[in-house]
């Protein structure tokens, strides 16, 4: 029989996907040493992914009473969406009191920023979507496959490793009114280097004045200044502004990757333009999934609940917080001892990601020929260094910083 050629014939390969592509080609690879620093994960010192004790506590709770597993509503599991709210509002915004802010429980971070992207797109089909120069990997496939224009604003400035606010602000104030700003609301993915302080107040003038739709992306709460202090961005935002959306995922700060617990908020202006939005997240939840997962809303609604658990969980976020400073320290020492150049600066950079400063054929060389495998954009995950990988790493960085141009071009074979 003769096999026709089926649509499927115009199908070409999609590039590898920058993050979780390097990690295929990590589990793959048979080095004895390798070190995967490339997907955002917090390793404990073992090396392994940790199950924080109050997420232990509250699903041994969860399985003892024995829950079924019904369909939870389009937007959530309703105990969950309260306690996510309230967690990144606080007690008493008057965004909430006044009804404006819609939440809806996500498939992860990425699940909100797409429903968000949507939703967004639906309703300002013509809006240019403004990324920072540079961003989350994710950022600008996820949103181009929500079918909008990308346009960057400066943002990191790799000479002085600091931002490049002047020039963000100056792009910002000609950004066309109704266009949408990504910002990333604590320890900024890839950089490490944040906004802070007043220079938010500046950036929300902007946003204000030109009338740009913000869209906060929060994915490290507690891993910056504390649980609390990294939610003060997206609630001056809901006070200062008529609409803003914010992306919020748990796999960091509950250690719940697998689990894919996140959320999306819509700050609308008045509780009437609330109920619209909602009404349209929940046709749009159920038109791609139908209802998220529940599992791990149980699990993370169960912890905010009990004082004792939250308590519980606020020292454990800590604890992954101080490890990765302590991991910054460790790498900047022992690559002092190896290498004249400055590495101090990797002490400044908050969150789980160091901005290495390596260079893409640096990043390609360390990966072929020690098997560590970082973004070749140069970001390094500090949260995955170990006291056992921490050494094999800083001989790797030291050698490849030594590596000729020549040499940087040799194909592995070759190395
Ligand atoms: C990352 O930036 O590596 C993480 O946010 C994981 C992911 O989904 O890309």
């Amino acid at each position: 029989m003769k096999v026709e050629e089926s649509l499927l014939a115009n199908v070409k390969m999609a590039p590898r996907d920058a993050i979780l592509g390097l990690t295929e080609l990590y589990v793959a690879d048979p080095h004895p040493k390798k070190v995967n620093l490339g997907v955002g994960v917090y390793y404990d010192d073992q090396g392994k992914v940790p199950l924080l004790e109050c997420v232990r506590k509250a699903d041994e709770a969860l399985t003892a009473a024995g829950v079924a597993r019904p369909y939870l509503a389009m937007d959530g599991f309703p105990d969950y969406v309260r306690q996510v709210q309230s967690l990144l509002f606080g007690p008493g915004h008057p965004a909430v009191a006044a009804g404006r802010v819609t939440t809806v429980q996500a498939v992860g971070g990425t699940g909100g920023l797409k429903v968000g992207a949507d939703f967004i797109k639906r309703f300002a089909p013509e809006a240019a979507v403004y990324l920072s120069d540079p961003t989350y990997d994710n950022h600008r496939p996820l949103f181009e496959e929500a079918g909008f224009r990308i346009e960057t604003y400066p943002y990191y400035d790799p000479r002085t490793r600091g931002i490049r606010f002047t020039e963000m602000l100056a792009c910002m104030r000609g950004i066309p009114k109704g266009s949408v700003v990504l910002l990333h609301a604590c320890c900024h993915n890839p950089t490490g280097v944040d906004i802070r302080g007043e220079q938010w107040d500046e950036v929300m003038k902007i946003v204000a004045e030109r009338r740009l739709l913000p869209f906060l992306d929060f994915a490290y709460q507690g891993f910056g200044d504390g649980v609390e202090e990294d939610a003060q961005v997206a609630r001056r935002f809901a006070q200062a502004l008529p609409a803003a959306l914010v992306a919020m995922s748990f796999s960091k700060s509950f250690s719940l990757y697998g689990e894919r617990v996140g959320a999306l908020f819509v700050v609308a202006a008045d509780s009437g333009e609330a109920a619209k939005v909602l009404s349209n997240l929940k046709r749009m939840i159920r038109t791609n999934y139908s209802n998220p997962p529940s599992h791990g809303a149980r699990i993370v609604a169960a912890v905010l609940a009990s004082p004792e658990l939250r308590a519980l969980w606020v020292k454990e976020v800590i604890g992954m917080r101080d490890r990765v400073r302590s991991m910054r320290r460790e790498l900047v020492e022992r690559l002092k001892k190896r290498i004249p150049e400055d590495f101090s600066f990797i002490l400044q950079q908050r969150g789980i990601f160091s901005y290495s400063g390596l260079s893409r054929e640096q990043m390609v060389a360390m990966r072929e020929r020690y098997a560590v495998y970082g973004i070749e954009s140069g970001r390094i995950c500090v949260a995955a260094l170990n006291s056992r990988n921490l050494d094999y790493v800083a001989d790797s960085i030291a050698a490849t910083i030594k590596l000729s141009t020549d040499e940087l071009a040799k194909p592995r074979a070759a190395a």
